[in-house]
C-alpha cells in the first residue's frame, strides 16, 4: 500500500502522524507541499522527503504516480486545480481521498479521469490528538476493499463513520465544528465563574480542567453521557438545579438552532 499526501498542512499532517505512530513504513509514503520552506519543516518533522511544487512543478504528478491512495489535503479553493494537475498521472485504480470541506464528490469527479475511485471525508480537528471523528462518503466507483483501505488511514488518528454524502454537512455540524462549541462552552463557564466572584485565571483553569476531566470520563466506547449526567445530578441537588435552569432557558433548542445555522452556511459555501 503506497500513500501519497498532496499538501501537508494541519489536516494531512495529523493523518500522517497517526499512520506513522502505528508503524506504517515511511518508504511507502510520498508527500508534497507548496513552498520550499514548508518542505524543509515538514520533512524534518516527519523524517520524510517532502517535495515542494514551488521548486519542482511536477512534484504532485511524481508523488501520485505509483500511489494506491492519494490524500488531497490542500485548501478547498485549490482542490480542483490540484486534482486536474494530477489527473493524468493517476493509475485507474488509485483511490483519491478528499478532506476538503464543502467540495462535493461530483466536483472532484469532473476534475479527475472518468471512474476514478473517490472518497470524500470530513475529519475534525481532534485528529491532531488521535481522537478525531471522521465522516466518510464513498464515491460511486470506489470498491468495498478500497474503502476499507481508506478507513485504515485514520486508524491511528480517529474513528470513521461511513455516511451518505448528503449527511456529511450534518456530520460536520455535529463533529466537524463540535470542538469549537466545546471551546466556547469552556469560555462561557469561565466567564460565568468570573462574573460570580472567582479570579479570571482560576475560573479559566477550572473550566478547562472540568471539560478535560468530563471528556476523559466519556473516553470509552461504552461511556453513557446520560448515565454520567444522572450520576452527578442527584434529585433535589445543586447540579439538577443548574440543569433545570438550562432546560428552562432552551439549551437543547439552542444547539439545534446552532446546527441549523452551520448546515445552512455549509450549503451556501458548497453551492
Ligand atoms: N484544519 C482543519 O481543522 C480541517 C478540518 C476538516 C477539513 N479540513 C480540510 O483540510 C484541507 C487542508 O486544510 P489545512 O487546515 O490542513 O490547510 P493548511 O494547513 O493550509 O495546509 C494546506 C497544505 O497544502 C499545501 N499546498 C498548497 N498548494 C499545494 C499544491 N499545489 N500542491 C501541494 N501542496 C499544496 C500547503 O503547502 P504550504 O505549507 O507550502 O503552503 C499546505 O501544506 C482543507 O481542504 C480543509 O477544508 C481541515
Amino acid at each position: 500500500m503506497r500513500i501519497s499526501f498532496i499538501g501537508l498542512g494541519h489536516l494531512n499532517s495529523a493523518i500522517l502522524a497517526g499512520l506513522l505512530a502505528k508503524g506504517f513504513p515511511r518508504d511507502q509514503i510520498s508527500a508534497t507541499v507548496h513552498s520550499a520552506e514548508s518542505a524543509t519543516v515538514r520533512g524534518q518533522e516527519f523524517d520524510l522527503n517532502v517535495v515542494a511544487t514551488q521548486t519542482d512543478p511536477a512534484a504532485n504528478k511524481t508523488a501520485v504516480a505509483d500511489a494506491d491512495i492519494v490524500v488531497l489535503g490542500v485548501k478547498p479553493v485549490h482542490i480542483v486545480d490540484t486534482a486536474q494537475d494530477i489527473a493524468d498521472a493517476l493509475k485507474p485504480d488509485t483511490t483519491v481521498v478528499s478532506v476538503a470541506a464543502g467540495i462535493p464528490l461530483t466536483t472532484l469527479a469532473e476534475a479527475l479521469p472518468q471512474n476514478q475511485p473517490l472518497v470524500r471525508t470530513m475529519p475534525n480537528v481532534a485528529l491532531t490528538v488521535g481522537k478525531g471523528a471522521v465522516g466518510m462518503a464513498p464515491g460511486e466507483t470506489v470498491t468495498e476493499d478500497q474503502l476499507v483501505e481508506v478507513e485504515k488511514l485514520f486508524n491511528g488518528s480517529g474513528t470513521v463513520f461511513q455516511l451518505p454524502e448528503d449527511q456529511l454537512n450534518t456530520m460536520a455540524a455535529v463533529a466537524g465544528s463540535g470542538p469549537g462549541y466545546v471551546f466556547r462552552f469552556v469560555n462561557a463557564l469561565a466567564a460565568a465563574g468570573t462574573q460570580l466572584g472567582l479570579e479570571a485565571s482560576v475560573a479559566q483553569e477550572l473550566a478547562r480542567l472540568t471539560v478535560v476531566g468530563a471528556g476523559t470520563m466519556l473516553d470509552s466506547d461504552d461511556a453513557d453521557p446520560t448515565a454520567l449526567e444522572h450520576s452527578i445530578a442527584t434529585e433535589g441537588g445543586v447540579t439538577e438545579a443548574a440543569l433545570d435552569s438550562m432546560d428552562a432557558n432552551g439549551f437543547n433548542q439552542l444547539i439545534v438552532d446552532a446546527l441549523k445555522a452551520n448546515i445552512a452556511r455549509s450549503e451556501e459555501l458548497g453551492a
